[in-house]
C-alpha cells in the first residue's frame, strides 16, 4: 500500500546512536526541520553498549599523527589516509564539544581526563565514562540535548525504502511504524536529505556483541536504492566476548579491550599466555591479530574458549573501573575477582558499509551515511579499537555541514515499486537459518568452499521452491534485510582471495601484496533485491 501518512521535513535522520543524534542536533541547530526515526526506543542501538571508550589524541605527549599511525597499522593497508587524517585531527575537538554538551568522562584526581589503552594503541588515548559505560553516558547526554532542542522523533519505526524524485535524488524514506499513536503502519518522512545512521549488522551472525536491532537495515536500504557499498567482507570479531556455551545465540556480553588495557592476560586452560612472542604488543595487538591467535589456540587444543585472567585487579579495582562487566560476569555465575573469565571471539563491528566521501555523501544524491553503517575509509580491513564512537561524532558533524551546504531540494517523491509487499520478504523463522549459515560459512575463518556453500544456501532461502510467502511486517523486512546484506557480504568475501585484517581465508592464509590493496565495491543491479 502507499504510505498512509507523511511528515515533511528538511532532513530525516534514520537511527539514534552517536552518529544520528549528533547529525540531528547540528542540523536542527542550523534551523533545519529535522526528524529522527528509530527502529525501537531511542537508546536501543549499539552506542549504549559501548564500553571501552572513545579514542582521541587528548593526552600529554600524544598527537593526531601517532593516532593516525596506529589506525593505519590496524587497517592493514586498506585505510583511506585522508579519511583517517580527518578523523584524528578533528577528533580531539569533537570530544571536547561532546563534553561541553554535557557528557561526563572519568577524570584523574587532578582533573585531567583519565585515559586507558586498548588493542593496537601505543598510547593511553581512550577516554571513558562510568568506568566501562562510556556509550551509555554519551547516549544519555546526546538524548538530553535532543529533548532540549525539541527535535521530533518517531520511534518503533523501521525504515523500509528510500523515496526518490524523478531525477533520482533522495526525497525521503518509507517507514513501518509499530503501534505508536498518530504514526502507525506504513508512512513516510518526506525530506530532500536522508541521513542513514542505522548502525551495524552483527545479527547476521549467531553470536554477536550487537543488540537485537543491528540487522543491517541501512545497508539493505542503501543497496535497494542503488547506492554502492564497500569493504563489507571486513567483519570484525571482538576477541573477548564472555563465552556462554556453544549454543549461545544473539547478543553476548562484551569484555572490553580496556580490561586488557589495564593489564589482564589472555591464557589457555594450562595458564599459558599464548600471545607472548606473537606480537610486540602481546594481548594489546590489533584486534584481528588477537582474535586469530585465540581461534588458532582453540583449534590446537580442541577447546571452545580461552580465558581472561584479571584476578590480580582485586575487588576494589573491578568495582571502580569495570562495574558493568563485573555485574555481567556475576549474572552468569563467574566472579572475575576470583575466577578466570571464559572468552571467545564473536561478531562485533562492520568495518565496511555504505560508501561515502569525507562529508558522508553516498553515491545517491541526497542520501548520506554516518557511523557503523557507513564506509568512510577510516577503518580499512580492521577498525582500531574505540575509533567507532569517534567516527560517529566527527563524520556526523561533517554530514551536517554538507547537508547545510548542499541545501538539497527534491521534487515530489516517486514511490519505489517495491514499497508495500515486496516478493522477497522472508518469514521470521528464516532469521536463525541466515545466522547459522553465516556463522558456519562466513565467520571468523573462511574458505572458497564454505563461502560457495553459504552463497547457495542464502540464494535458496530467497528463491527456493519451498519458500513460504511472508506478510509485510517489521520481522519479515528485517529478515529480508539480514539475508540481503549476508548475501552481498558473502559475494565480496568470495572475491577477496587473501587474508587481510579481519578477513581470514583458510585457503589463502597470507595477504596478496600484489593485488590485495584494493576495495571491493558492490551495488545491486536495478530491480534486483
Ligand atoms: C571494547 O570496549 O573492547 C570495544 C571497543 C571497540 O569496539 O572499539
Amino acid at each position: 500500500p502507499p504510505p498512509g501518512w507523511a511528515i515533511e521535513a528538511d532532513v530525516v535522520v534514520v537511527g539514534s546512536g552517536v552518529a544520528g543524534l549528533t547529525a540531528a542536533l547540528r542540523c536542527a541547530a542550523a534551523g533545519r526541520r529535522t526528524v529522527i526515526v528509530t527502529k525501537a526506543r531511542l537508546d536501543d542501538g549499539s552506542t549504549r553498549w559501548a564500553q571501552g571508550g572513545i579514542a582521541a589524541a587528548l593526552g600529554a605527549g600524544d598527537s593526531p599523527e601517532q593516532h593516525l599511525a596506529d589506525t593505519l597499522v590496524a587497517g592493514a593497508g586498506l585505510c583511506d589516509e585522508r579519511a583517517v587524517r580527518t578523523l584524528v585531527t578533528e577528533g580531539p575537538a569533537a570530544v571536547r564539544r561532546l563534553i561541553a554538551l554535557g557528557a561526563t568522562f572519568d577524570t584523574e584526581p587532578g582533573g585531567d581526563l583519565s585515559l586507558t589503552r586498548e588493542g593496537g594503541h601505543h598510547r593511553r588515548r581512550i577516554a571513558h565514562a562510568g568506568g566501562d559505560a562510556t556509550g551509555a553516558e554519551i547516549s544519555r547526554a546526546l538524548l538530553a540535548a535532543v529533548r532540549a532542542a525539541g527535535i521530533e522523533t518517531v520511534r518503533h519505526a523501521l525504515a523500509l525504502d528510500l523515496l526518490k524524485d524523478a531525477d533520482g535524488r533522495a526525497a525521503g524514506v518509507t517507514l513501518h511504524v509499530m503501534g505508536e499513536g498518530r504514526h502507525d503502519g506504513v508512512g513516510a518522512v518526506l525530506a530532500p536529505a536522508v541521513v542513514l545512521a542505522t548502525g551495524g549488522m552483527g545479527q547476521v551472525f549467531s553470536a554477536t556483541t550487537n543488540p537485537p536491532v543491528s540487522t543491517g537495515d541501512g545497508v539493505a536500504l542503501a543497496l535497494r536504492a542503488g547506492a554502492e557499498v564497500s569493504d563489507l567482507e571486513f567483519v570484525q570479531f571482538h576477541p573477548t566476548v564472555l563465552y556462554l556455551g556453544a549454543d549461545a545465540e544473539g547478543q553476548q556480553p562484551l569484555i572490553s579491550e580496556a580490561v586488557r588495557g589495564e593489564g589482564a592476560h589472555l591464557v589457555d586452560a594450562a595458564g599459558v599466555r599464548f600471545l607472548l612472542g606473537q606480537h610486540e604488543l602481546a594481548e594489546l595487538a590489533p584486534r584481528d591479530i588477537v582474535a586469530k591467535a585465540i581461534t588458532r589456540r582453540m583449534r590446537e587444543l580442541g577447546t571452545e574458549h580461552m580465558y581472561l585472567d584479571a584476578r590480580h585487579f582485586g575487588a576494589a579495582m573491578w568495582e571502580r573501573r569495570f562495574p558493568t562487566i563485573l555485574a555481567a560476569c556475576r549474572t552468569h555465575g563467574i566472579d572475575p575477582v576470583t575466577d578466570l573469565v571464559p572468552v571467545a571471539p564473536a561478531a562485533h563491528y562492520a568495518s565496511g558499509g555504505v560508501r561515502t566521501d569525507l562529508a558522508g555523501r553516498t553515491t545517491v544524491p541526497g542520501l548520506y551515511a554516518c557511523g557503523e553503517v557507513a564506509c568512510t575509509g577510516v577503518h580499512g580491513a580492521n577498525r582500531l579499537a574505540s575509533n567507532s564512537l569517534l567516527e560517529g561524532l566527527v563524520f556526523a558533524e561533517r554530514i551536517a555541514a554538507a547537508v547545510l551546504g548542499d541545501a538539497p531540494v527534491a521534487g515530489p517523491p516517486v514511490p519505489p515499486p517495491a514499497a508495500g509487499q515486496p516478493s522477497w520478504l522472508l518469514p521470521p523463522e528464516a532469521r536463525g537459518t541466515v545466522q547459522r549459515l553465516m556463522t558456519a560459512g562466513a565467520g571468523v575463518l573462511r574458505s572458497a568452499a564454505g563461502l560457495a556453500e553459504t552463497a547457495a544456501a542464502l540464494d535458496a532461502l530467497a528463491d527456493g521452491d519451498d519458500r513460504k510467502p511472508a506478510e509485510p511486517g517489521a520481522d519479515t523486512w528485517e529478515t529480508a534485510n539480514l539475508r540481503l546484506v549476508a548475501r552481498v557480504l558473502v559475494a565480496v568475501a568470495q572475491g577477496r582471495a587473501e587474508t587481510r585484517g579481519s578477513h581470514w581465508r583458510e585457503d589463502h592464509p597470507g595477504p596478496d601484496e600484489a593485488s590485495g590493496r584494493h576495495h571491493l565495491v558492490a551495488a545491486l543491479r536495478p530491480g534486483a533485491a
